[in-house]
């Protein structure tokens, strides 16, 4: 029988990152579902309790490196063929132009580009153990430099921008580990923070980059893809 893959997948508590522990586990993946607050994780609770053991749930901060090497410590013995970083935060309620706040900018940068980073260099041996090893983070087309036409968002932008140039360095970094680097627009997505105008349910989001990342091969490492495959202009 083929042993059953795994993915380790932060922000798995609510959102897309929850939805991405329900579709794997679903496929009987083992799922290592990390978030900050494990008490407080009752639907993720749910889907491990439903997955007879497969999917398990993990305390980390993102923000905390301590944690995260401990956390990578206590996983040592794992294969993890996808790691998703997947935690993320839209920044402060102020970041338009002439009223950036500055602490807020500084915590979202932290989240959603120090973080991934800091993920990739903990758990670099768990994913290069895998026959596909993925590191997968979850970007916005918001840190597309060619498409900012519209301003604004400074401190999202730049972190999810930050985080893209981060995914090209993995992409080449650990190309001799076979380990693919890629990075994910999820499309306007109905979460906590899509809103409820979004376009489209994190069900669909996460079928579309699941169907991505089964087809991803080593020449697809460094790129920026839509949740249904196209390539996104950095
Ligand atoms: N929704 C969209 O339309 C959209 C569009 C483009 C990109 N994205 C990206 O997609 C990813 C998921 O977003 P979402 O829509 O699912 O957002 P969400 O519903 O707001 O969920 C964000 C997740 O990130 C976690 N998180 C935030 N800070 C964390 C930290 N320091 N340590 C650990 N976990 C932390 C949250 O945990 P807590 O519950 O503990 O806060 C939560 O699980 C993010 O990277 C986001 O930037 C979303």
């Amino acid at each position: 029988m083929k042993a059953a893959q795994t993915i380790l997948v932060t922000g798995a508590n609510r959102g897309i990152g929850l939805e991405i522990a329900r579709q794997y586990a679903l496929e009987g993946w083992k799922v290592l579902a990390c978030c900050r607050d494990p008490e407080n994780a009752n639907e993720l609770a749910g889907i491990a309790a439903q997955s007879k053991g497969a999917a398990g749930i993990h305390r980390v901060d993102v923000t905390d490196a301590k944690r995260i090497k401990e956390l990578a410590r206590e996983l040592s013995r794992e294969t993890i063929d996808i790691l998703f970083n997947n935690a993320g935060t839209r920044g402060p309620e102020e970041q338009g132009f002439g009223h950036v706040d500055e602490d807020g900018w500084l915590e979202t940068i932290k989240v959603n580009t120090m973080a991934p980073l800091k993920m990739a260099e903990a758990f670099v041996n768990h994913v290069s153990r895998s026959r596909r090893g993925v590191i997968a983070s979850m970007s916005s087309i918001m840190g597309s430099i060619a498409l900012n036409s519209t301003g604004g968002y400074y401190a999202y932008r730049t972190s999810k921008a930050a985080l893209n140039i981060i995914v090209k360095g993995l992409a080449a970094d650990l190309r001799g580990k076979n380990i693919i680097s890629v990075c994910f627009h999820p499309g306007w997505v109905k979460t906590r923070m899509g809103g409820a105008f979004a376009m489209i349910s994190a069900e669909e989001s996460v079928a579309g980059i699941r169907r991505v990342l089964s087809g991803l091969t080593g020449e697809d490492s460094g790129k920026f893809f839509s949740y249904e495959g196209e390539e996104i202009p950095w």
